[in-house]
C-alpha cells in the first residue's frame, strides 16, 4: 500500500542496528506477530478496512499547512503536517488502529501498552475501545502526573491504568513493567507506540505511521509543485519521525532534521538526546543506541516532555544517524518552551511539547535560508497547558 522507502537490509536489520534480544518465551508470539503483519501487509481487506478507518475516524489526510507568520520570523517557507488535528490529537492513532487490526486478526483477548505522555495510551485505549477488547495501559507515575488530562482520558474510555514508581517513574520504567506483564502473559497483545523494541515492531510503526510522509509528499508537491529543500521532525522512540522521513529517504536533495529531549543539554547529565550523546547498546529487546552510564549500561533519562524522555531510540534511526543521512539534533527543555509559545502567538496553534522540539529546531536552523520545509507537528498542546502555565 504505502510507498514508503525504507532502509532494511536483512529481516529485522537497519544496518548493523535492530533484531530481536528477548526471553525464549517471547519468541513465539513476536514470530506469530511478525507473520501476522506480513500476511496483513499483503491484504488488500486489510488494507481497505485500515485506510477506511484513516478516513472516516481519524479524519485523514492531515492538512499540510502553510504557516505564513512563522514563514516570515523564520525567513523560511514552512508548511505544518498537522497531526495534531488527528481524532485523539497525535500521530499515535495512526499505529494503534493498525495494531489493533492485527490484534483482532491474532484473536487477542487482551491489549498492554505503555505510555509516556499519554498520547499513545489514549490512542490505544481508543482503539481497543472501538474494537471492543479489553487494555491495560503501564505509565510511570511521574509521567501519570505530568500528564494528567489524558490519564481521565484513558481512564474515561474504560482502560485500566497501572502506575509504577519504578526507576524514574517515566516511560522507560513503564516499558519495563509492560514487557515484564507480557512475559508473564504472552497471550497478550502488546500493542507498542513507538518504532523501538524487537522485530517486528519497529517494521510494524514505521509501516503504519509511512502515511504521514507518503500524504506530506503527495501534498508539498500539490501546493508547491516541488520537493522540500529541508524536513524536520522530533524523535522519542522515532515513530512521528520515521513515518515522515520514510517517503524521503531516497531523495538526496532533502535534508532530514530530526530534534531530540536535550533535557538539560549536553553535559548536564540530565537528557534524552540518544543519538546525539548516547551509544550503541542492546535495550529493551533491539540494538540501537541508548544513553549509557561510565559503565557502558543504560542509564536514565531526562526531558521536560514525557514522550521524548527516554534513553533508546529506534534501530532505523540509529542507523540513519551512522549512514549520515539524517542529522540529529539536541534540543533543550528552555528551547522546546519558547517554540511552544512561539507557535501558539504566531500561528494560533499550541503544540504539543514533543512537538514544539521540532518547531524549535527548524527555527533555529532555518533562519534566514530560505528553504521550502515541512515540520512535523505530531500532536496537540492541550495536555502540556495546565503546567506551561503554572511554571509562568
Ligand atoms: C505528540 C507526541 N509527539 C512525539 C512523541 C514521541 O514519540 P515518537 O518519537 O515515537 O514519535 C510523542 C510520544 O508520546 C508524542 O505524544
Amino acid at each position: 500500500m504505502f510507498k514508503e522507502q525504507t532502509i532494511e537490509t536483512k529481516k529485522g536489520y537497519f544496518g548493523q542496528f535492530g533484531g530481536s534480544f528477548v526471553p525464549p518465551v517471547l519468541e513465539g508470539p513476536l514470530a506469530r506477530l511478525s507473520e501476522a503483519f506480513e500476511a496483513a501487509t499483503r491484504n488488500q481487506d486489510f488494507i481497505n478496512e485500515y485506510r477506511y478507518y484513516l478516513t472516516h475516524y481519524v479524519g485523514r489526510p492531515s492538512p499540510l499547512y502553510y504557516a505564513k507568520r512563522l514563514s516570515d520570523y523564520t525567513g523560511s517557507k514552512i508548511y505544518l503536517k498537522r497531526e495534531d488535528l488527528n481524532h485523539t490529537g497525535a500521530h499515535k492513532i495512526n499505529n494503534c488502529l493498525g495494531q489493533i487490526m492485527l490484534a483482532r486478526g491474532m484473536g487477542a483477548k487482551e491489549i498492554i501498552a505503555e505510555t509516556g505522555a499519554g498520547q499513545h495510551g489514549v490512542a490505544t485505549a481508543t482503539a481497543a475501545a472501538l474494537f471492543g477488547i479489553p487494555c491495560k495501559i503501564f505509565m510511570g507515575s511521574r509521567d501519570a502526573q505530568r500528564q494528567k488530562l489524558n490519564v481521565q482520558r484513558m481512564k474515561l474510555l474504560g482502560a485500566q491504568i497501572i502506575t509504577t514508581d519504578q526507576g524514574t517513574a517515566s516511560l522507560k520504567d513503564a516499558v519495563d513493567v509492560a514487557l515484564g506483564y507480557y512475559i508473564e502473559h504472552p497471550d497478550s497483545f502488546y500493542l507498542l507506540g513507538s518504532a523501538v523494541g524487537p522485530h517486528p515492531y519497529p517494521s510494524i510503526v514505521r509501516f503504519f505511521q509511512s502515511i504521514i510522509g507518503e500524504e506530506a509528499r503527495k501534498q508539498i508537491f500539490e501546493h508547491e509543485k516541488r520537493l522540500p529543500d529541508s524536513i524536520f521532525a522530533c524523535v522519542g522512540g522515532g515513530s512521528n519521525a520515521i513515518g515522515l522521513f520514510s517517503a524521503f529517504l531516497g531523495d538526496p536533495t532533502v535534508e532530514i532534521h530530526a530534534a531530540e529531549g536535550g533535557g538539560e543539554g549536553p553535559g548536564s547529565g540530565k537528557t534524552a538526546s540518544t543519538l546525539v550523546l548516547g551509544k550503541p547498546l542492546v535495550f529493551q529487546g533491539t540494538y540501537s543506541y541508548c544513553i549509557a552510564d561510565e559503565d557502558g549500561q543504560p542509564a536514565t533519562a531526562y526531558s521536560i516532555a514525557s514522550g521524548l524522555d527516554y534513553p533508546g531510540v529506534g534501530p532505523e534511526h540509529a542507523h540513519l544517524k551512522e549512514s549520515g543521512r539524517v542529522t540529529y539534533h539536541c534540543i533543550t527543555d528552555h528551547e522546546a518552551i519558547e517554540a511552544f509559545y512561539l507557535l501558539s502567538k504566531l500561528e494560533g496553534i499550541i503544540p504539543a511539547i514533543e512537538s514544539s522540539h521540532a518547531v524549535a529546531l527548524a527555527t533555529k536552523y532555518l533562519r534566514g535560508k530560505n528553504n521550502l520545509s515541512i515540520i512535523n507537528l505530531s500532536g496537540r498542546g492541550d495536555k502540556d497547558v495546565e503546567r506551561e502555565m503554572e511554571n509562568e
